[in-house]
């Protein structure tokens, strides 16, 4: 700092220490692609000054349905890690860790796994509906009746106040404030039940008009070249009424402009719009507009990706610290609940 004092004021931001805890976590499934950006990433990077954000990359939970190939999961593991570096999210401002490097997670599941009626597990709504979907994997195994207790783990062990999720994890954000509440009246006041903080969820269909998954091969990738882009969007399913470019279209019923209202700005929707309904314009300009919105929201997430995938070692060395961040808060809590359930300290 020069002697005249820095010449822009510090910003009068609270402290992390003082702010609300949050926490989420991500399945170590690979690259990841504009669902995970639109379903979680914008939101985790707005958090993470308003809140003491801690994010986890969940290996644990990958295994209750991947048990019997684990042989993707360490390149799987650094993957996530060089994406979420390269959507923005800052270590030196939130916490980003690797769920099994935090032995603490394991043991307060298993407390709580003391204390959790089956029947609560076994009517979670995924549950019975995943082993349908997955009929080749045995998943009539005690991991993955338990998932939704190691997640309740993982929240409570930070005390996180709050917790961003998708639509579709409510159920286990209400199931783990009911376990705080069971615990808490069987222990004393140990755990803090964290609130639900729903992200907004938008529809995102891929380039087939279905919802965007990695299992159906619609996916267009969060650091994707400008090329492919353009090409993943130009075979890109259309409102099929719009077979020739004389013949209007109806933006409602064309995946290309739901695209349109999540990347594109005001003035573009309308003119797409205007432009579909009338025939004034053809599909493949409305694609190309639709590119270029694209291409100037991930074009530096491709870039800085490309700069983090060359230092390995860096994202490791994240990993590393972050460990140490949540193994210190997550060591406090459990001296806490070891005490209230009258178990040896740590
Ligand atoms: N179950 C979540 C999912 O599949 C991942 C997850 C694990 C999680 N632990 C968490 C999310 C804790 C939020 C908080 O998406
Ligand atoms: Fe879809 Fe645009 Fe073609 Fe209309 S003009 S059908 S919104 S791609």
């Amino acid at each position: 700092m020069s002697e005249t004092g820095p010449a822009t004021p510090p910003k009068a931001t609270v402290a992390r220490g003082e702010r609300r805890r949050l926490l989420s976590g991500m399945r170590p499934t690979g690259s990841s692609h504009l669902g995970h950006l639109v379903g979680a990433y914008r939101n985790w990077v707005a958090m993470q000054d308003e809140f003491d954000a801690f994010y986890c990359i969940v290996d644990w939970h990958a295994l209750t349905t991947d048990y019997r190939d684990t042989s993707g999961l360490p390149a799987s593991t650094l993957e996530i890690a060089t994406d979420w570096l390269a959507v923005g999210l800052d270590p030196d401002r939130c916490t980003l860790f690797v769920q099994s490097e935090v032995k603490e997670h394991a043991e307060l599941h298993l407390l709580l796994s003391m204390v959790v009626p089956i029947p609560w597990l076994e009517r979670v709504p995924t549950y019975k509906e995943i082993i349908r979907q997955l009929v080749e994997r045995d998943l009539h195994t005690y991991g993955f009746l338990g998932y939704p207790v190691l997640q309740a783990a993982d929240i409570l062990i930070y005390d996180a106040a709050v917790v961003p999720v998708g639509e579709d994890q409510e159920p286990h954000i209400e199931l783990t404030r009911e376990i705080a509440r069971r615990f808490n009246a069987i222990f004393g006041d140990v755990l803090t039940e964290p609130e639900v903080r729903l992200t907004p969820s938008p529809r995102l269909p891929g380039t087939d008009g279905r919802k965007m998954s990695k299992s159906y091969r619609n996916v267009i990738g969060l650091a994707e070249e400008e090329k492919v882009i353009r090409s993943r969007l130009r075979t890109m399913m259309t409102d099929p009424a719009r077979k020739r470019l004389k013949d209007p279209g109806d933006p409602a019923k064309c995946p290309v402009f739901d695209l349109h209202r999540i990347f594109s700005d005001e003035a573009t929707r309308s003119w797409a719009s205007a432009g579909c309904r009338s025939a004034g314009i053809g599909c493949i300009q409305c694609k190309g507009a639709l590119a270029d919105h694209l291409v100037e929201e991930l074009a530096p997430i491709a870039e800085r990706r490309k700069e983090f995938a060359a230092r390995p070692d860096d994202v490791r060395d994240v990993l590393a610290a972050g460990r140490a961040q949540a193994a210190e808060a997550a060591a406090a809590t459990m001296e806490r609940v070891r005490e209230a359930v009258r178990l040896p300290s740590g």
